[in-house]
């Protein structure tokens, strides 16, 4: 609150401005509290930088007629709207503000948050949108329609030049959940948050099938089975604090490059436990969560989309100091084969990387595609050339290991030396080949197994053979398919060093409006 004055037009402005940030008003406040929703700019600043925040907007109000509505007019209207910094980093907000009309979204309220969004595209500053808000507001017709377009071109157009983050807070339902589907990362805290087209009034009179809010878009739901939302936490404040983190490894925009941090974590640490990491029988597996965190800055890993498609791992870390976008075949999660959900999940992340110039480092322990009449149908063919459209467009530094697995199609689409890999690196643990042993072996020496006296025992025989021959990383390596076969224990210097080695590296693709990515 601003000190007492005794100047009578500096009392009517901050009388003004106390009366904005009211919102609703005290009993509204209460009730947010006491279904533990934090209001608007409780939100705010638990986001920024104490002190940094700075409001604008706060006169503005409602121009409607229709039902009464005019009686209401609370200065700011349901979305306070802004900037300041975090980690002394500017970043724009919108915040709906559930107690005024429930959050929902008008003219003027659209108008609010497409003045932020233009101002963070033109000054190259990402833009966060905390979500708490009954939708459309009914009272306003198609206005409000036009104002949630308005919203959805600006995401369109910001797309790949600024970050843009979603904080589900609230209610978030009907069309308006495709602002936050247009954005980059969608965080939601679980049990006090939902995300639907239609609710559970409506699925029950087309479907008949009866759910609850959080069984139709839920937190959990999001996180696990549709793969909307990237990071679920569990209170408010934490959500926030994982905002936070997640800008730290992130640029400003797609003309800068992502932020330097400092570490006392030697760049040329040796592992001794990766060099047996990886069982000797290729059937069992290992987590490469294990790998991941032996190797970066800290055994820190901030991984996006956790708990969906976990045959696949996305997710930030920092090597040397550098920010990187971690892709790695999951051998603890079906085994790491490529599927339509990981595919996707994948693709997505690649081309976030690409877009704003953060390396990719991709390791790889793939036995393959999944088969299936499921994947089939469900359109695996589509899926997978997502994955393989992202690596082969991406023009960022781009870094592979391949610990174990590299058969067939997946050998091609993980970030192959023939999608312009820039080093690709493998353990000696490394198998790569059209397929494994076994399938080869069954297929390329069918007769001679069908007439084998012994059939058991020559099959054993031709895919130890087989094994000898292909089940390694020397017949890649022999073609420079693979730069280099390293010891595992040295593999973080060797990350680092092609890192730093990559750092002004300069790649474009052939002029064009854009490409066309199987959708
Ligand atoms: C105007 C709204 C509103 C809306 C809520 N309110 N939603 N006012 N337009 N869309 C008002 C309520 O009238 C109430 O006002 C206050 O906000 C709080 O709402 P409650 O219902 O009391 O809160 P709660 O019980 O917590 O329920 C929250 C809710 C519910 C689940 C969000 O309000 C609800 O179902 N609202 C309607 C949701 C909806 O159908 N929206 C349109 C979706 S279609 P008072 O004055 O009584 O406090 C859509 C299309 C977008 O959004 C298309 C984009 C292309």
């Amino acid at each position: 609150m601003a000190e007492k004055t005794k100047n009578p037009r500096i009392q009517e402005l901050q009388e003004k401005k106390d009366l904005s940030r009211q919102g609703g008003g005290s009993e509204k406040i209460k009730k947010q509290h006491q279904i533990g929703r934090l209001t608007a700019r409780e939100r705010i600043d638990l986001l920024l930088d104490k002190g940094s925040y700075r409001e604008i907007d706060a006169f503005v109000e409602h121009r409607t007629t229709d039902f009464g509505i005019d009686k209401t007019k609370i200065p700011g209207d349901s979305v306070v709207t802004g900037w300041g910094t975090i980690n002394n980093r500017l970043v724009y907000v919108f915040s709906q503000d559930f107690t005024v009309f429930g959050g929902s979204l008008g003219e003027v309220h659209a108008e609010k948050v497409v003045k932020v969004m233009d101002m963070a595209l033109k000054n190259g500053a990402p833009i966060i949108g905390i979500n708490d808000s009954g939708g459309a507001r009914i009272q306003e017709g198609v206005v409000s329609l036009g104002g949630y377009a308005d919203i959805f071109l600006r995401n369109t157009l910001c797309s790949g030049v600024i970050p843009q983050i979603s904080v589900i807070m609230g209610p978030c339902a009907g069309g308006a959940v495709y602002s936050p589907a247009l954005t980059d990362f969608i965080f939601m805290v679980r049990g006090s948050s939902f995300m639907f087209i239609t609710g559970p009034e409506v699925v029950k009179t087309v479907t008949h099938e009866e759910v609850t809010f959080e069984e139709l878009g839920g937190a959990d739901v999001h996180a696990e089975k549709s793969g909307v939302c990237h990071i679920v936490s569990d209170t408010e404040a934490n959500t926030l604090f994982l905002v936070r983190k997640l800008l730290s490894y992130l640029p400003q925009n797609n003309m800068e490059d992502p932020p330097y941090a400092l570490t006392d974590d030697s760049p040329l640490r040796r592992e001794p436990a990766l060099d047996t990491i990886v069982p000797d029988d290729p059937s069992r597996p290992y987590d490469i969560k294990d790998v991941i965190g032996l190797l970066v800055d800290g055994g820190e890993f901030f991984e996006i989309q956790e708990a969906y498609a976990r045959n696949i791992v996305v997710g930030f870390a920092r090597l040397g100091g550098h920010s990187v976008g971690i892709i790695a075949n999951q051998p603890a999660y079906l085994a790491g084969v490529l599927d339509i959900d990981c595919s996707e999940k994948a693709g997505r992340f690649v081309r976030f990387c690409d877009a704003f110039n953060i390396p990719l480092l991709t390791f790889v322990d793939v036995p393959g595609f999944l088969p299936g009449l499921d994947q089939e149908h469900g359109g695996i063919i589509r899926s997978g050339a997502k994955l393989l459209f992202a690596y082969s467009e991406a023009t960022v530094p781009k870094i592979t290991l391949i610990t174990r697995k590299a058969y067939g199609g997946a050998y091609d689409v993980m970030s192959s030396k023939h999608l312009r890999g820039d080093i690709n690196l493998a353990w000696p643990s490394a198998e790569i080949a059209v397929m494994g042993p076994e399938g080869a072996v069954n297929i390329i020496f069918r007769k001679e197994l069908a007439k084998a006296k012994d059939p058991d025992k020559k099959r054993a025989e031709l895919v130890e053979e087989y094994r000898k021959k292909f089940a390694n990383p020397y017949v890649a390596a022999s073609r420079g398919y693979i730069d280099d076969v390293i010891e595992p224990s040295t593999t973080r210097a060797r990350l680092i060093n092609a890192l730093e080695m990559l750092s002004h590296k300069r790649d474009s693709n052939p002029a064009k409006k854009h490409g066309n990515i199987p959708l």
